[in-house]
C-alpha cells in the first residue's frame, strides 16, 4: 500500500520534509545551524551525595498479584542538580566512585501506610523490599511511595516513586517492565497465567510487501524469532486478521504509530482495535521524532494518552541522533531504542556534498565513526543521559535496533552475518534488552544469521541472563581495542558475551574474571573453544575478526 511504501522509504531515504536533521543543516551550501538541547552531565561536586532513589520493581501490578517490590538505591553521586541543554561539544559524565560504608535504616510508606523497613548499606542499588498489596485497592491512579532512609549520623534522605496497583485484566496481554534488570514480563494465554520472562529478538518488518501474508508470519515466528513490529497500523490497513495470526504464533509484536502519533485523536481510535490482543507487546509511538524534530512535547502527549487507554503495555519509541533533546523525546517512553547504522557509512562527508561533524551534516548515524563500536557507544550515552536524568529514567530500558539493510544513500553494503552478531553481542554486552534490526526481509544471509543467534538468545539457558540479570562490563571494545567484554550472573552461573568489533584476528585473549573456581561448562553460541585457568578465561587459537562467542560458566 502507498501509505506504507512512503512510510518505509521516508525512514530510509535522503528526501527530508525539513532542512535540518538532529538540528543541523545537511544540504551543501546550507548555512550552519548551531543544534541546541545537548545534554550535559550535572554540575559535580568534589565530596560524594548519597544518591537515595526508589522504583517499583515492576512498571506495573495487577489486583490478581498479592504483593511486590520496590528496589532502593543508595548510591554515591558526584552530581549536584539536574543535567544542563546546551549546545554541543559536551562534556562527559563523572563516573562516581568512593569506598565509604554506613547503614541506613529505611522506611517504605505507600499512601502514608508503613509497608516495610529495614537496614541497607551506603553505596549499594538494586536493594530490594517486599510489599504486601493487602491494603490496596486496585485501581487506575498510581499509588504514592516514599522512602525515608536515616544515616549513621541522623541525617534522613527521603525519595519517591508511583507504584500502579492495576484492576485485573482478563483480555489480551500484560505486559510489565521488570525494572530490576531492564527486562520485560508478559502473561497471555501462552503462559498459564504466569508472567513469563521474555527477550524480544527480532525485527521490523515490512509488513506491505510481506506480513500481509499469513504464511510468511508463521515462517518468520518458526525460525526462531520472538518478537515482530510491523511497519503499519490500522491508519494504513486493516490488520486485524494478521493481529490473528501473531496471536495464534504467540509471536510478540511492537504496534507502529509513526504517522499518527501526533494526532491524539487517531491514536484514540486506534487504541481499542489492538489493546486486547494476546501477542501485544508494546505501544510504540516516534520513529526518529528528534532526527524528524518533531514538537518536543509529541512524544509525551501520545504517552499520557497511551497510559490513560492502556496502562497494561509499555510505550516504546527508537530515538536517532546521539544527543538533542533527549530529555523531551525519551521523557515519552518507557523504553528507548537507540538505531546508529555504523555499517557502508562514510562518517565524516555526507553524498550530499557537505562535511559531518558535531554542528554540521547528515552521514546517516549521527556523530558515529563508521565502526561497530558506534552501537556499544549509543547504547552508553544513551544510559548515561538516564542516569543524569535520574529518579525513573534511570532504569528505564534501552533496546537496539541494529542495521540489516543497505541502499544506494548512507549505507552503501549488508553487514555480513559476523557484523550482525557482533552488533548484538556489543548491544547485549552493554546492556540492550531487545532487539528489533531495520528490516525483514533483509538478505537471505541476514535472515539466516539473525535466525541462528534467535534461537539461542530467546531460550534457555541464555535467556535467563539476558532477562533477569545485567551485564558486567569487562572490557568495552575501542578503537585500540577491539575486543569487548560483559558478564551475567544468574543463580549460581555466569554467562560471558565477548564480541570482537573490529576486521582484525586477535591472536590471543585472557580474561581476568572477578573471581576464581569458573569451569566452562557451554559454549551456546560461536566456534571458538574456552577453557579456564584460575581466573582467567582464555580463547583456545586465534578469535577471528568481528568474532562472537557466549560462554557459560559455573
Ligand atoms: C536504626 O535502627 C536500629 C534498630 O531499630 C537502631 O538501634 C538505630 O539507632 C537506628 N539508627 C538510626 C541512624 O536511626
Ligand atoms: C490465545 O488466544 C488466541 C486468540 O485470542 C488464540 O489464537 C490462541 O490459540 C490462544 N492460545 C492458547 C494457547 O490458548
Ligand atoms: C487526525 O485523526 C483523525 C481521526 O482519524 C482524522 O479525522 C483527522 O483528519 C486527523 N488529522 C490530521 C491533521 O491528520
Ligand atoms: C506542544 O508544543 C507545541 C509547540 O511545539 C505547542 O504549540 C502546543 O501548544 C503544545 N501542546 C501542549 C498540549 O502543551
Ligand atoms: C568519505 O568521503 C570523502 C570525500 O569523498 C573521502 O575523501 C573519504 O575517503 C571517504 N571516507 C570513507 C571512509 O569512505
Ligand atoms: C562543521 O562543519 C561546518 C561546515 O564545514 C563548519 O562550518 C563547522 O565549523 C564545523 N564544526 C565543527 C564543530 O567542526
Ligand atoms: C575485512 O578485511 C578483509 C581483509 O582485508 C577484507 O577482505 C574484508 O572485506 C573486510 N571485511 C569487512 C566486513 O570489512
Amino acid at each position: 500500500m502507498k501509505t506504507v511504501l512512503a512510510c518505509l522509504a521516508g525512514f530510509l531515504s535522503v528526501i527530508r520534509a525539513q532542512d535540518s536533521w538532529c538540528g543541523k543543516a545537511y544540504q551543501a551550501g546550507a548555512p550552519e545551524i548551531i543544534p541546541g538541547g545537548w545534554l550535559y552531565a550535572p554540575d559535580t561536586s568534589s565530596t560524594p551525595r548519597l544518591d537515595l532513589r526508589v522504583s517499583p520493581r515492576h512498571s506495573i501490578y495487577v489486583s490478581s498479584e498479592e504483593a511486590g517490590q520496590v528496589i532502593i538505591d543508595a548510591g554515591l553521586s558526584y552530581f549536584t542538580g539536574a543535567p544542563q541543554e546546551g549546545t554541543p561539544p559536551g562534556s562527559s559524565g563523572i563516573q562516581p566512585r568512593w569506598d565509604g560504608d554506613g547503614i541506613l535504616n529505611v522506611t517504605v510508606k505507600i499512601k502514608c501506610r508503613t509497608v516495610a523497613v529495614g537496614t541497607i548499606a551506603i553505596d549499594t542499588t538494586g536493594n530490594l523490599f517486599d510489599v504486601q498489596f493487602d491494603e490496596l485497592t486496585p485501581r487506575f491512579e498510581s499509588y504514592p511511595v516514599k522512602v525515608t532512609a536515616t544515616g549513621p549520623d541522623g541525617t534522613t534522605y527521603s525519595a519517591s516513586t508511583s507504584l500502579f496497583y492495576l484492576p485485573e485484566k482478563n483480555t489480551g496481554s500484560v505486559v510489565k517492565i521488570d525494572y530490576l534488570y531492564g527486562s520485560l514480563l508478559y502473561r497471555n494465554n501462552f503462559t498459564n497465567g504466569e508472567f513469563s520472562y521474555v527477550f524480544p529478538y527480532g525485527f521490523y518488518g515490512n509488513y506491505d510487501g510481506y506480513f500481509r501474508v499469513h504464511e510468511n508470519i508463521v515462517a518468520y515466528s518458526n525460525r526462531g524469532f520472538s518478537g515482530l513490529h510491523p511497519v503499519t497500523s490500522f491508519v494504513d490497513s486493516d490488520m486485524s486478521s494478521q493481529i490473528d495470526t501473531m496471536d495464534a504464533q504467540n509471536l510478540l509484536w511492537q504496534y507502529d504509530m509513526r504517522g499518527s502519533f501526533k494526532n491524539l485523536t487517531s491514536v484514540a481510535e486506534q487504541v481499542p482495535l489492538v489493546k486486547d490482543h494476546p501477542s501485544l507487546l508494546t505501544w510504540y509511538t516516534g520513529d526518529e521524532p528528534d532526527g524528524w524534530e518533531d514538537p518536543l512535547n509529541s512524544t509525551q502527549l501520545a504517552y499520557d494518552l497511551l497510559a490513560e487507554m492502556d496502562k497494561y503495555h509499555p510505550v516504546a519509541l527508537v530515538l536517532n541522533c546521539q544527543n538533542y533533546y533527549f530529555r523531551d523525546y525519551s521523557a515519552g517512553a518507557d523504553i528507548v531504542m537507540e538505531d546508529a547504522y555504523p555499517v557502508g557509512i562514510n562518517a565524516t562527508f555526507s553524498f550530499h556534498g557537505t562535511p559531518c561533524n558535531l554542528t554540521y551534516g547528515d552521514c546517516g548515524c549521527d556523530n558515529c565513526h563508521g565502526s561497530l563500536i558506534d552501537v556499544p557507544d549509543r547504547v552508553d550515552a544513551f544510559r548515561a543521559y538516564q542516569s543524569w536524568i535520574g529518579g525513573q529514567a534511570s532504569r528505564k530500558p534501552i533496546w537496539a535496533v541494529p542495521q540489516s539493510f543497505s541502499d544506494t544513500t548512507y549505507w552503501r553494503r549488508d553487514p555480513t552475518p559476523e557484523e550482525v552478531w557482533a552488533m548484538d553481542i556489543l548491544a547485549f554486552n552493554h546492556g540492550a534488552k531487545a532487539r528489533f534490526a531495520w528490516i525483514y526481509p533483509a538478505s537471505d544471509i541476514i535472515n539466516d544469521a539473525a535466525s541462528k543467534i534467535a534461537k539461542v538468545v530467546t531460550v534457555s539457558p541464555v535467556m535467563e541472563f539476558l532477562t533477569q540479570a545485567n551485564p558486567v562490563l569487562l572490557r568495552g571494545a575501542s578503537q585500540t581495542s577491539p575486543i569487548d567484554v560483559a558478564y551475567w550472573s544468574h543463580e549460581d552461573t555466569v554467562l560471558v558475551g565477548v564480541a570482537n568489533a573490529r576486521n582484525v584476528t586477535v591472536s590471543s585473549i585472557e580474561i581476568e574474571l572477578p573471581s576464581d573456581g569458573w569451569e566452562v561448562v557451554a559454549t551456546p553460541w560461536g566456534d571458538v573453544t574456552w577453557h579456564t585457568n584460575g581466573n582467567t578465561l582464555v580463547a583456545e587459537g586465534l578469535f577471528p575478526a568481528f568474532g562472537t562467542s557466549l560462554i557459560l560458566l559455573k
